[in-house]
């Protein structure tokens, strides 16, 4: 394993037969006496290993070697250092050396250094390739989920990223969407290119066209200046619309137009534009419902679900809540500098069993408050917001309808009530009594003699 390596050494004698040395074990040698021509060089070819000594002219051998780390940072230095000044060799090592060697050395020394040396660049360069080759894989590390839907849809982004097709994706309030459009830009070959979003949703038809398309100056009142749209600046990557289904009527057929031909006109232009974008775009909404209302143009419809993703809600996933409390707790903890808290069963509970109407977003929102609210203990029920913790009243599930009652047996009425409580967390708990004790907080044994009274096996 020979390798191009450059020494740095004003001491002539010792460059000169370190090079000979080194050219004769099969080794590329380059020398020089300075610093500033070793950095030249440096600069020109691409060398394995660098020896510099520590005592230099011009620059000192730690300043060469914060000056070699700035030009390149992988780059594999050992510095030679004199007898006796050990000091100087751990300055050289906490600056990024790989390795010193005292003087006097033999030639073998140096060589079983460099061999190492270049063995240690090798793993580190194959480390990097085998990094690389995961990420461009799996590259998905801030999309948590491990339910079979977003495992799917993990394959489904992985399949289709390439493609240039047109994605639609539906979705909740908070599921994700904008998460996976990034997630297939960048996992496309588009990748390089721009990734531009616009919410179709809050702008009137003359904004929303001008965004899209662009104007040309004096197209109307205010149009002081040419500006390009949206789908211009997209050209070479993507472009995600989301909110799609607020694209007035009258907008829609431009929209189709571009879907179709890669074509269109700024606002007020004549020339006619043509641009290479990959368009993503979503919906909370139901298009095709729409389509059937007349607010949807049936023909954009079908040219824009070509391909579809629909992202679940979180109630539909909620073995992913633990995995994504996790991620989020350790994404703020990590931003604030502060340690990751536990989480106590009960307050995990709490999150399992809320139905997030909000989604991930308003899952993450409530890691963020519970991280501001947690103590010593970490993360407990008291750590919540309060509107989690407001569990159904049950005074409201069991208030009977009295209004046409003259009478009622409470003994009777009661019982069916405990009855059906204590068979709500049987079912919660799989039977399990302990868990069942806590949920409605009664001792134990207070469970069993009430289990026993009303007939339920235990
Ligand atoms: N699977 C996931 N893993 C990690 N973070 C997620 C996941 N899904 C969503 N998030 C996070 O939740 C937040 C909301 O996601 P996003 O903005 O993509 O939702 P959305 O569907 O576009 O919502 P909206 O319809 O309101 O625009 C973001 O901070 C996003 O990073
Ligand atoms: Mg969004």
């Amino acid at each position: 394993m020979n390798g191009n390596v450059l020494i740095v050494d004003d001491e002539r004698l010792m460059r000169v037969s370190l090079e000979n040395q080194l050219k004769k074990d099969g080794y590329n040698v380059k020398s020089t006496k300075t610093p500033i021509e070793g950095l030249k060089l440096i600069e020109e070819e691409d060398f394995d290993v660098v020896i510099a000594d520590l005592k230099l002219p011009e620059m000192d051998g730690i300043q060469f070697l914060k000056e070699v780390k700035k030009q390149s940072q992988g780059m594999v230095v050992i510095i030679m250092t004199a007898y006796g000044t050990l000091e100087s060799a751990v300055t050289a090592m906490k600056e990024g050396a790989y390795d010193f060697i005292a003087k006097p050395f033999s030639t073998e020394e140096l060589i079983i250094k460099i061999q190492r040396a270049l063995k240690y660049k090798d793993t580190a360069a194959e480390v990097l390739r085998l990094r690389k080759e995961v990420q461009g894989q799996y590259g998905y590390d801030n999309i948590i989920g491990k339910s079979g839907s977003m495992l799917k849809i993990l394959e489904t982004v992985d399949t289709i990223s390439d493609r240039d097709t047109t994605v639609l994706i539906r979705g909740e309030s908070g599921t994700g969407k904008e998460l996976i459009a990034g997630a297939i830009h960048y996992n496309s070959n588009r990748r390089e290119g721009p990734f531009i979003k616009l919410s179709c949703a809050t702008l009137n038809r003359e904004m929303l066209e001008s965004e899209l398309f662009g104007h040309e100056k004096g197209a109307f009142t205010g149009a002081v200046k040419m500006r390009r749209g949206r789908f211009e600046l997209a050209d070479g990557g993507s472009i995600f619309l989301d909110d799609v289904d607020d694209i007035p009527l009258e907008m829609q057929v431009k929209l189709l137009r571009v879907l179709q031909e890669k074509e269109f006109e700024r606002v007020g232009g004549e020339e006619t534009l043509s641009v290479n974008v990959r368009v993503i775009c979503a919906t909370k909404k139901n298009l095709k419902q729409l389509v059937e209302e007349r607010r949807f143009r049936e023909d954009l419809y079908y040219r824009l679900n070509v391909i579809t993703i629909d992202l679940p809600p979180m109630r539909t996933r909620k073995g992913d809540i633990p995995l994504l409390v996790n991620y989020f707790l350790k994404k703020h903890a990590l931003h604030q500098g502060a340690p990751i808290p536990d989480v106590s069963q009960e307050a995990l509970d709490v999150l399992i069993s809320h139905d997030w109407p909000g989604n991930v977003r308003e899952l993450e929102n409530v890691i963020e408050h519970a991280l501001a609210f947690s103590t010593q203990a970490g993360i407990t029920l008291e750590s919540l917001p309060r509107y989690l913790k407001k569990h159904e009243t049950f005074a409201n599930v069991f208030t009977p309808d009295l209004s046409n009652a003259t009478r009622i047996n409470l003994e009777e009425t009661i019982d069916e009530v405990e009855t059906k409580l204590i068979q709500w967390a049987y079912e919660k708990s799989n039977g399990n009594q302990v868990r069942m004790a806590e949920m409605l907080s009664i001792p134990r044994t207070t469970l069993r003699n009430k289990m026993t009274k009303l007939h339920m096996p235990t």
